[in-house]
Formats: structure tokens, sequence, C-alpha cells
């Protein structure tokens, strides 16, 4: 059985990729340090899968603790890298601690792949944040990136370069860094999904806490864009088919199907959806009419972006399979499940 260490194993995408990997038959071990996770996530991942998962409470910014764990745990297939600050904003607000987190904790996982000499199909992912301000859509995995627009956007950038350069120099390090446009949805059973750290900042969990009552009201950033509708223009994937590429990703590596030490897929529906059509399909799908009204745009906002897949369709061999309606549906289904406080065992995270 291939043994894959998932870091980040608890977090949304992370444990969303778990569930898929126990259930291609991967042994998984998870490091995840809780900062924006809960243990319960581990019972929701046993349950739909009925298998065990292993989790080790590990900071990676600790050298001496990471380089410990892979002594010990040196006989691996693969690694997943999720671990990392995520939130655009609080980039901008406290860049080093984005720097020194999403940084360290990359390297010493790469000083331990060279220092025990592991097995490292590596896994990164990455967002679609690289490519900044594109003109030229559907956006190919060759378009350019400019110097990022936050710390965050930065960091996945850094990231990039350092994975590029360490494949070139450490034989046994093959890389694929996955370049995520929108996740949203959850797992249909609505046993895991997206436990947002305080005030959501992304559209999808903001409608379904403002349809939960838990926010007043939506703001739509931005009504005067270049769009069809005047509201900006995102690719958003369903993280079940986000999770299925992961593994995808990572048996490309292990066939040895790689044409180069380091690749980058796109990782979107190829599909641009706006605002006010996200806003569109949830009312449909709940029956529930969101109160929103429309304010100025958002700093750092691009009027619109989303992906050509076709690299990750035909290398990967993989295509998404959830539509938009379906993914909102679960997304919806999962909101009303953590807020029913009789049937849920999950602690709420501040
Ligand atoms: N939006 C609103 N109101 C909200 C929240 C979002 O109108 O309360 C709009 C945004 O302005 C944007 C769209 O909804 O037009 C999507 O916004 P999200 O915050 O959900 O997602 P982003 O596209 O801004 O961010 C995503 C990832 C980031 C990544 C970025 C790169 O979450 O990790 O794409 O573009 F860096």
């Amino acid at each position: 059985m291939k043994r894959i260490v998932v870091t980040g194993g608890l977090g949304y995408i992370g444990s969303h990729t778990v569930v898929e990997l126990l259930n291609k038959g991967y042994e998984v071990i998870i490091i995840d340090n809780l900062s924006n996770s809960s243990l319960d996530v581990q019972n929701g991942i046993e349950k739909i899968t009925g298998k065990a998962v292993v989790v080790n409470i590990l900071d990676l910014t600790n050298r001496e603790e990471v380089l410990n764990f892979f002594s010990k745990n040196s006989d691996i297939d693969g690694i997943i890298h999720f671990a990392a600050y995520k939130a655009v904003g609080e980039s901008v607000e406290n860049p080093l601690m984005y720097y020194e987190n999403n940084l360290y904790s990359l390297i010493n996982l790469l000083k331990a792949c060279k220092n025990y000499s592991l097995k490292a199909n590596f896994i990164f992912s990455s967002s679609c944040t690289v490519y900044g301000n594109a003109n030229d859509l559907p956006i190919h995995e060759t378009s350019p990136t400019p110097s990022a627009a936050s710390p965050y956007g930065n960091t996945k950038q850094i990231c990039e370069e350092i994975l590029r350069d360490a494949s070139v120099s450490e034989e046994n390090i093959n890389v694929i860094s996955l370049r995520y446009f929108n996740p949203i949805g959850a797992h249909p059973s609505a046993l895991i999904g997206e436990l947002p750290l305080g005030k959501p900042q992304n559209l999808v969990p903001y409608i379904t806490q403002t349809a939960a009552g838990v926010l007043d009201q939506l703001t739509v950033f931005g009504s005067d864009y270049n769009t069809n509708d005047g509201t900006c223009i995102r690719d958003y994937i369903d993280v079940m088919d986000l999770a299925e590429a992961h593994v995808a990703a990572l048996e490309l590596l292990s066939n040895s199907r790689n044409t180069s030490k380091f690749e980058v897929f796109n990782l979107g529906t190829g599909k641009g959806t706006s605002v006010l059509e996200i806003i569109q399909t949830f009312e449909e799908v709940a029956k529930i009419k969101l109160d929103y009204c429309f304010g100025g745009r958002r700093s750092g906002d691009v009027e619109a972006i989303y992906a050509n897949t076709k690299k990750a369709n035909t290398i990967l061999g993989w295509t998404t399979k959830t539509c938009l309606s379906d993914s909102i549906k679960n997304a919806w289904k999962w909101e009303q499940k953590i807020r029913c406080k009789d049937s849920f065992e999950y602690v709420l995270l501040e």
C-alpha cells in the first residue's frame, strides 16, 4: 500500500483529498498544527471512508520536529503539501507571518526530503493568484506570472521557485504544482466541509453564512466591472473534483509519466461565472432570497479570471464532474449542518 504524507490534511482542501486518497487505497499520514482546523475533521474523514487515518500534530516551521518526524517516517511514496496561511487581506496586514510560515514550512519539508533521501513525489498547493491581472483568457499555464498583488500571492510564487530549483538539484524530488482557481463546495455527505476562521473572506461561505443568519447581509464588491453583469468573473471548482486531481497528479509522478521534474497544472472548470450568477444559483438551489447589496470594488480584486484546463485534462486525464449547482447545494447542506448544534459534533472555529 502506498503511503502518503498530507500536510494540512485536516484543512478544507486537505481533508477532501485525504478522503479521495483513502478511497483509492492509499495509506495516509496527516500532519496538521490545528491552526485553522479541528480534530473533529478526523472523525468526519473516518466516517466517510470507514478507514483509519493517523494524525500528527506538528508545526512545520519547527525544523527539529519536522526532521525528527521524517527520520521515523522515511518509508513514504509522496507528500501533498497543503499546510499554509491563505488569507489575502491578513497577508497584507502581517506579511512576515506569511513569509515565515509558508516559506519555512516548505523549506523544512524539502530539507527532510534531502536529508533522508525520501521518495519525494511532491504535490504543492498553488493558486491562480500567481497570474495576477490576466488579459489573455482563459489563462494558460505558460501565461506570465507578474509581481504578486499580495504577500500571500508572493509566497505561492516564491514556493514554486524554491520547488523548481530543488527539483533540479535533488534527484529524488519531483514536483507538481497545482494552481487552484476558486474552490467551493463540500463532501456530499456533509461530514466534512469548509470551517472558515472568523468572518469568511470568500464568496460562497459568506453567502451560506448570510442565508443561515450568522451574517446580516452580503456586499457584492463592485458592479461596474467590464463583464456581462458588472460583477467579477471567477472559475469556481468543486472541492471533490480538486481532490481527485491531487490523486491524478500523484499517479503521474509515481508512474514517472511527468515530462519535467517540475510541472504546473491549472485546476479549474474552464468556465467563468459572475458573482451575481453565483447568488442566483444559490437562491435557486436553496430556495431562499439572499439579502445582498452592492458596494465598492474590493482592493486587489481582478476583473475576470478563468482557467484553460487542457493540460490537466490531457496529461492528468482529469476533468471536473460536479456542476456548479451541486457544489453550491453541498456547501449549503454543510452550512446547515454546522449550524444545527444538536446534531453536530464539530467545534466551530473561533
Ligand atoms: N466577493 C463579494 N463579496 C464578498 C466576498 C467576495 O462580492 O463578501 C466577490 C469578490 O469580489 C470576487 C468574488 O466574489 O469577485 C470571489 O471572491 P473570493 O474572495 O471568494 O475569491 P478570490 O477570487 O478573491 O480569491 C481566490 C482565492 C485566493 C486567491 C485568489 C486569486 O480564495 O486564495 O482567488 O485570485 F489568491
